[in-house]
């Protein structure tokens, strides 16, 4: 099994840290191919907890390499202090990761753009992380971007970022008021971050071909959720990458027939942090409760999460996209004490039923979510060892979430720990 993918299949922060974690002492490399350090991936280990933003999850396992592919958006001063924080706590992580010199850079112009548009939409605004993604996925389209490849040649970097630091201050001040960034301080500080990072950077893709075509074992880092993909999420309420499947191939420069089997993750029930659709959400006591027992605020801006019940419509499209194997189900415990939980099976829309997430966002305002009723469980799951010695109500509510997204739930994560999962195929059903 050389060629592992992890996605998430919801809206993001479905556990993908803890499962990445899990796989990656058997991986000889863990690879991100999307996003930037808007992810927020958490670990544990014993009492350590570790939030990662940019290095991939495979960090806490000494034999892993940890690989930064090139369609990730990288920080360099982020980069740079997400490495000296776990130096600091005993994970020698210098060592064990590689950057992509064709990964391209966010700088502090595109932490303001970002933050300016979102200010100029008002109402409308998207709820990003506010870290610059969107604009440095801008400027890499419309091929003005710098990449970290750029960072190694001091009069390059100073060049290249002085002029780009010049069209977009023109914009901050011009468009939207601003004072715009001081060009200097802005090419100091990446030179400074470059020069930690140098010893990291070389050809990934090249390095990457070759541990497959050995046979060394790949695990890719999906980040956010297929319902925030670019072209498949609820556009435009989503990231600027590709967040499902396909996205490993151009973001990592392995061919697409590389991957050999796909994880998708799914939490239990669904949460979304920022703006757009969200048909199951509970502006309620039950979207409270879920909060708190579930710990949903966000990772990397701190923001409480938006929750509710578990959309196997959404579901199922995303799995569909990414042509998911198997899903290991995350926080089933967090569940635990309702009295009743409820799944979306179905949508309706104005009377009528529809089984697919529709492609065209208005469609959604006249949608309503069908539900499915279940009677809930103990709050006893942390203590399972099996998915035997589950009560029948969480069994019951796992053989409908497979039956109804259509894949097999092989995993589930019954708490936070490591060792807080249940092997749903070698423990047994019976
Ligand atoms: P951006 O990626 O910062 O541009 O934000 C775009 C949208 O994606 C916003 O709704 C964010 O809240 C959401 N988002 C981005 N990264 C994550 C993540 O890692 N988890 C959950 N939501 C995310």
């Amino acid at each position: 099994m050389p060629v592992l993918g992890v996605v998430g299949v919801q809206w993001g922060d479905e556990g993908k840290g803890k499962i990445i974690d899990l796989l990656a002492s058997g991986a000889d490399y863990v690879v991100r191919f999307a996003g930037g350090n808007n992810a927020g991936h958490t670990v544990v280990s014993g009492t350590d907890r570790f939030v990662l933003h940019l290095v991939p999850s495979g960090a806490l396992h000494e034999r892993t390499m940890n690989v930064i592919g090139n369609g990730v958006v990288v920080d360099p001063e982020h980069l740079a202090s997400e490495i000296q924080s776990l130096e600091n706590r005993g994970v020698s992580i210098r060592k064990r990761l590689l950057v992509s010199a064709r990964a391209h850079l966010i700088f502090p112009f595109h932490r303001e753009l970002d933050a300016m548009a979102e200010r100029w939409k008002g109402a409308g605004r998207l709820g990003t992380t506010g870290r610059g993604i969107g604009p440095t996925y801008s400027d890499k389209a419309a091929r003005t971007g710098l990449r970290v490849g750029d960072l190694l040649d001091r009069d390059h970097l100073t060049s290249r970022l002085r002029a780009a630091i010049t069209e977009k201050n023109a914009i901050l001040e011009k468009v939207y008021g601003h004072r715009g960034v001081d060009a200097e301080a802005a090419i100091e500080a990446a030179w400074h971050a470059g020069q930690t990072l140098a010893p990291l950077v070389c050809d990934t893709g090249a390095l990457l071909r070759k541990a497959a075509s050995t046979g060394r074992t790949i695990l890719l880092e999906g980040a956010q959720g297929a319902m925030l993909d670019l072209d498949h999420g609820t556009y435009p309420y989503v990231t600027s990458s590709s967040t499902c499947s396909g996205g490993f191939a151009p973001g990592t420069g392995l061919p697409p027939r590389a991957l050999q089997r796909l994880i998708g993750v799914a939490k239990s029930y669904s949460s979304r942090v920022g703006e757009g659709p969200f048909l199951t959400e509970q502006i309620n006591e039950i979207g409270e409760l879920i909060r708190v027992r579930g710990r949903e605020y966000g990772s990397t801006t701190g923001r409480p999460r938006r929750c509710g019940w578990f959309d196997a419509v959404s579901v199922r499209y995303a799995c569909a996209l990414s042509g998911v194997d198997e899903i290991f189900l995350t926080s089933l415990d967090v569940l635990g004490g309702f009295e009743r939980v409820f799944v979306a099976t179905a949508y309706e829309f104005y009377g009528r039923r529809l089984e697919e997430f529709p492609a065209h966002l208005p469609t959604l305002d006249g949608l309503k979510p069908i539900y499915e009723e279940f009677p809930g469980w103990p709050d006893v799951l942390r203590n399972c060892k099996t998915f035997g010695q589950f009560p029948e109500g969480a069994r019951r509510y796992v053989e409908r979430l497979e039956q109804a997204v259509g894949v097999p739930v092989t995993k589930i994560s019954v708490g936070p720990e490591r060792n807080e999962i249940v092997d749903r195929v070698r423990a047994g059903t019976q």
